[in-house]
């Protein structure tokens, strides 16, 4: 067998999902890809924690650039979250002729494209999956299908933080702050939560499906938000009596005269929409274009085990076709001929 090996940049709730995985799946992987994908090196903060897999110590490491220039390594997975030291090792991996695997949506939306263009440049493949819906199938499925359509909205549940605590205030009577532990401490929400529960987690992640989606650049800058912090029980229950739920919605819709206009917000929603029904953890994305109509999708939002589903299969797909084919990629390309 092939064997590839990997550079993983963090070991934390996702980190620590992608190497359970692909130890469980080891066999169907390799059926699939006949690839023996074997974690060679892993970037932390500190080594000599107690951690939810057991590695091997000396595979463990606090310097990104030796992972990233390492010749040895074919594939860099990106698990560390935040723009510092992200950006800078990711863009190493790709000088170096690596593969990228990134979950991290702050970095992909705020980079407004310039890694994914470099790595496109050079031959090699960015690939995002887990940055938005953890492991819905979401982010290929713009990217690469509704090639026949102009989609024309995005709305949905991208959260799984929010929804989580929205839902527990909800149900169980639990307070804001006691459904925020119990989020932190199943690994749904952010290394700062505030990401999460202030709307910027869902911006991130409607403005890297826009940029896929729209034939219109959608900047995460300009996207109106509001989080669910100022919230309370009378809120939920008022929406109860109303026969409603409150959920953050993130939509994006484009005009006919090309205008983007986008927001995060808490909104009532009648117990009728399909969307009151999304609990918990789950995410939920509708797409709406202008042949197909309404597409909808639903799947666990967050959590180490959902997101490493995410990651394992852009690493599948890049063992199958290693050279940078998304829509966005061609799109670009026809674009930049047209202009030449
Ligand atoms: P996490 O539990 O906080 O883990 C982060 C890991 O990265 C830790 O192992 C940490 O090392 C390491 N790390 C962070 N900064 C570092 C630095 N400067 N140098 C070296 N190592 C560093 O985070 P997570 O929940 O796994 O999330 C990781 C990424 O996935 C983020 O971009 C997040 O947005 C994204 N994501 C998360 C989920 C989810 O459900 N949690 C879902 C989808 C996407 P130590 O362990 O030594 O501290
Ligand atoms: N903190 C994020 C959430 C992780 O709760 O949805 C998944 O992207």
């Amino acid at each position: 067998p092939r064997v590839v090996r990997i550079g993983l940049l963090g070991l934390g709730t996702v980190g620590a999902g992608v190497v359970k995985s692909l130890k469980s799946n080891h066999q169907p992987i390799f059926e699939k890809t006949g690839c023996d994908v074997q974690v060679v090196r892993t970037l932390v903060r500190d080594p000599d924690k107690e951690r939810a897999v057991r590695m091997d110590r000396d595979t463990l490491t606090t310097d990104g650039l030796a992972i990233v220039r390492d010749p040895a390594i074919d594939i860099v997975i990106e698990v560390i979250g935040g723009i510092e030291p992200a950006r800078t090792l990711i863009r190493e991996a790709l000088r170096h002729g690596k593969h990228v695997i990134s979950a991290n949506k702050e970095l992909i939306a705020k980079d407004e494209g310039v890694l994914i263009e470099y790595a496109e440049k050079n031959g090699l493949r960015l690939m995002y999956e887990a940055s938005v819906g953890g492991g819905i199938p979401i982010v290929r499925m713009v990217e690469t299908y509704l090639t026949a359509n102009r989609v024309h909205a995005i709305r949905g549940i991208l959260n799984g933080t929010c929804n989580y605590i929205l839902t527990r205030m909800e149900e169980d009577g639990q307070s804001f702050a006691e459904a925020l532990r119990d989020a932190q401490a199943l690994g749904y929400a952010e290394a700062d939560p505030e990401s999460d529960v202030e709307g910027f987690d869902t911006a991130y992640k409607l403005s890297i499906l826009a940029n896929l989606a729209f034939s219109v650049p959608s900047s995460v800058f300009k996207i109106d938000r509001m989080g669910i912090t100022k919230l309370q029980r009378v809120d939920l229950d008022i929406a109860s009596r109303m026969g409603c739920t409150i959920k953050l919605i993130g939509e994006a819709r484009v005009s006919e005269d090309g205008t983007v206009a986008q927001s995060v917000s808490p909104r009532m929603i009648p117990r009728t929409d399909s969307l009151a029904t999304v609990r918990d953890v789950f995410n939920a994305v509708t797409i709406t274009a202008d042949v197909v109509g309404e597409l909808s999708f639903m799947g666990r939002g967050a959590g180490e085990l959902p997101t490493a589903s995410a990651i394992i299969e852009d690493l599948t797909e890049i063992l199958r076709n290693p050279t940078p084919n998304g829509r966005r990629d061609q799109d670009r390309r026809i674009v930049k001929q047209g202009e030449g």
